[in-house]
């Protein structure tokens, strides 16, 4: 049975719609609001009731009457005004449960073809810190590319490192100012140049650029010789990135973010000559204000104008500037390496789809990329690309997080200071001095606050309320696992048949129903926080079992294997679940 239930049961009303003349699409079905009633409802007698003018209690009595045919999988009831509610059996809940027993990966819906997809996320920029504001990115990527990988897609991750850009030729020219890079010019001594020279030296740059005119200039031209392979230039943007990218896989490392392919946006420029060629013969590029430039807006269209929050109301401006193939000085820009490596990718893997794991500030970019590679035909018509943009990560003042002195934290500071929360809690729990276990605690409460929000929108980071045993948080779901964990060990006999035999074990049941439908959800929708929900509410339907139910001391040893097994099916679907979120389930706490 790989489908969801309540797709399930929404083809059996569909059915019974056509069966009775009526038309398929005014039926529905959801999840009930009211769980302690019923499991899913259908309201769909009363727009069908209006439409024909008919009765709508009527319509539902025969509609309900139709469906009888389930009795062995629901219980069917019609309440006034109209409402048709389904209840599952307990015989069907225990045949699902069973089944997930033996294997839940195989309850759980797929697409029907799988397909390949690339995976665009991480992208942080070579010569620059990593701070909070890079966190997103890689926790949603490897997420769905996980999700991807379980719905049988072959998913290619890319971390697309931004290597190409004006940032290289700040930090070279603002080095050679401060003579580190004499060596290099053939003038005497290298200096050494450490990840703290680079910390120091890229800001001072970027500052320096607003000021001054011709620093701001020579790091364009250095931009330039970087790009044409110029020495001695192109040897030092090669240090400087081999430094950097070290300490970049040491961040995703820590964060449990695994990249297939470690390109950044040069390994396209074997490309770019191919890419502007193709827009040159299509005579679709121009020349504008000296650069090369692809017109992408369409008719009558509006073009959104940066929001300063998700939230805020969209406001719109005209006309949708161009996408720029070529500078001025004939340098590649950042949509030049993006249309780049569309043609790479197509020509290595021919994915199916291209996912794009970046900020919502860079939309207008990604319609402008998305369009000039179709106008190219750089991206087959069927090519799927997509652009999944996240909101900021805020401070409990709703603005952007930053330190109290109002500077942007550091990456690793931040995985420092919720780790050490998380040592803080193990130590109240008599667990002191495992590192490695107060990181997969901080990681995985840094990982399930974020994706537990509807990635479009800002969240804020709470870092007492993320890392908290208790609540919808990551380590509560995890604790939940390792106290599964403990309780198993201690029973020293294997599980057997699961029966539905109180409302507790019922409860656990029908939550695990809703997760293991929440993974095609969240695979439609690109996005990971139905799923969170899912397996926050069946961790909290096993507390409610595990703080009624004696499992240990159960005297009826039929009843005492259905405990067990229940138990090890909610800590297989608790680590199925964590692990697609990226999080590691500890085996104690
Ligand atoms: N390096 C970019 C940035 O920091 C993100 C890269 C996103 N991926 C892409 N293919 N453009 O803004």
């Amino acid at each position: 049975m790989k489908l969801v239930v309540k797709d399930y049961l929404f083809e059996k009303i569909e059915h019974v719609f056509e069966k009775l003349g009526f038309d398929k699409n005014d039926a529905g079905v959801s999840y009930s609001g009211r769980p302690e009633v019923c499991d899913f409802q259908c309201n769909s007698a009363f727009g069908l009731a209006k439409k024909l003018g008919k009765n709508p209690m009527e319509l539902a009595n025969m509609i309900a009457k139709e469906l009888e045919v389930l009795s062995d999988e629901f219980e069917i009831s019609v309440l006034p005004p109209a409402f048709i509610n389904f209840k599952m059996t307990d015989k069907f809940l225990s045949k699902i449960a069973n089944l997930a027993l033996d294997n839940q990966k195989n309850l759980i819906k797929t697409p029907e073809k799988p397909i390949k997809v690339v995976l665009d996320y991480g992208g942080a920029n070579v010569a620059k810190e990593l701070h909070v504001g890079h966190l997103r990115s890689p926790i949603i990527g490897e997420a769905l590319c996980r999700l991807n990988r379980l719905m049988g897609n072959t998913a290619i991750s890319d971390v697309h490192l931004g290597d190409w850009g004006l940032q290289m030729g700040l930090t070279i020219a603002q080095l050679e100012d401060d003579g580190y890079l004499d060596g290099y010019f053939g003038k005497g001594k290298n200096k050494e140049i450490t990840l703290d020279t680079l910390n120091e030296e890229y800001p001072k740059a970027s500052k320096r650029k607003k000021e001054d005119d011709a620093f701001h200039k020579k790091a364009e031209d250095y931009t330039l010789k970087v790009q044409r392979k110029i020495e001695p230039y192109y040897s030092i943007y090669q240090d400087i990135r081999e430094l950097s990218v070290k300490r970049i896989a040491a961040n995703y490392e820590t964060l449990g973010c695994h990249f297939d392919l470690w390109y950044g946006e040069s390994t396209a420029d074997p490309y770019v000559e191919k890419a502007i060629q193709i827009f040159k013969d299509k005579n679709i590029a121009r020349i504008s204000d000296g650069a090369l430039v692809v017109d992408v807006a369409v008719e009558g269209e509006n073009i959104p104008i940066e929001k300063k929050t998700p939230d805020e109301p969209q406001r719109y401006k005209n006309p949708m500037p161009p996408a720029i193939l070529k500078k001025h000085n004939d340098a590649d820009g950042y949509a030049t390496t993006d249309i780049a490596t569309i043609l790479m990718r197509n020509e290595h893997d021919a994915p199916d789809k291209i996912v794009y794991v970046v900020d919502f500030r860079q939309s207008m970019h990604f319609i402008q990329v998305f369009r000039a590679s179709k106008l190219a035909g750089i991206s087959p018509k069927e090519q799927e690309l997509v652009h999944v943009s996240y909101g900021t990560m805020n401070g409990k003042d709703g603005k952007a997080f930053k330190t109290r002195s109002g500077e942007t934290i550091k990456l690793e500071d931040i995985i420092n200071l919720i780790t050490s929360k998380a040592e803080e809690k193990l130590k109240a729990n008599g667990i002191e001095g495992n590192k490695k276990l107060a990181l997969q605690i901080g990681v995985g409460a840094m990982k399930y606050g974020d994706l537990s929000n509807i990635a479009s929108k800002d969240y804020v980071f709470d870092i007492d309320r993320f890392s908290s045993f208790e609540g919808k948080t990551g380590p509560y779901i995890q604790y939940t696992a390792a106290r599964i964990n403990s309780l198993l060990e201690k029973a020293g006999t294997s599980g057997g048949e699961i029966v539905i035999d109180s409302p507790e074990t019922r409860n656990i049941i029908v939550n695990l129903i809703k997760l293991l439908d929440s993974y095609y959800v969240c695979y439609q929708e690109n996005s990971l926080n139905a799923l969170c929900l899912a397996v926050y509410n069946l961790a909290s339907s096993f507390s409610l079992f595990y703080n009624n139910i004696r499992v240990l001391t159960e005297k009826d040893e039929k009843k005492k294997k259905s405990y067990l097994s229940l138990c090890a099916l909610v800590k297989d679907a608790i680590v199925l679940a964590l692990d697609t979120l990226g999080i590691e389930t500890p085996n104690r706490m």
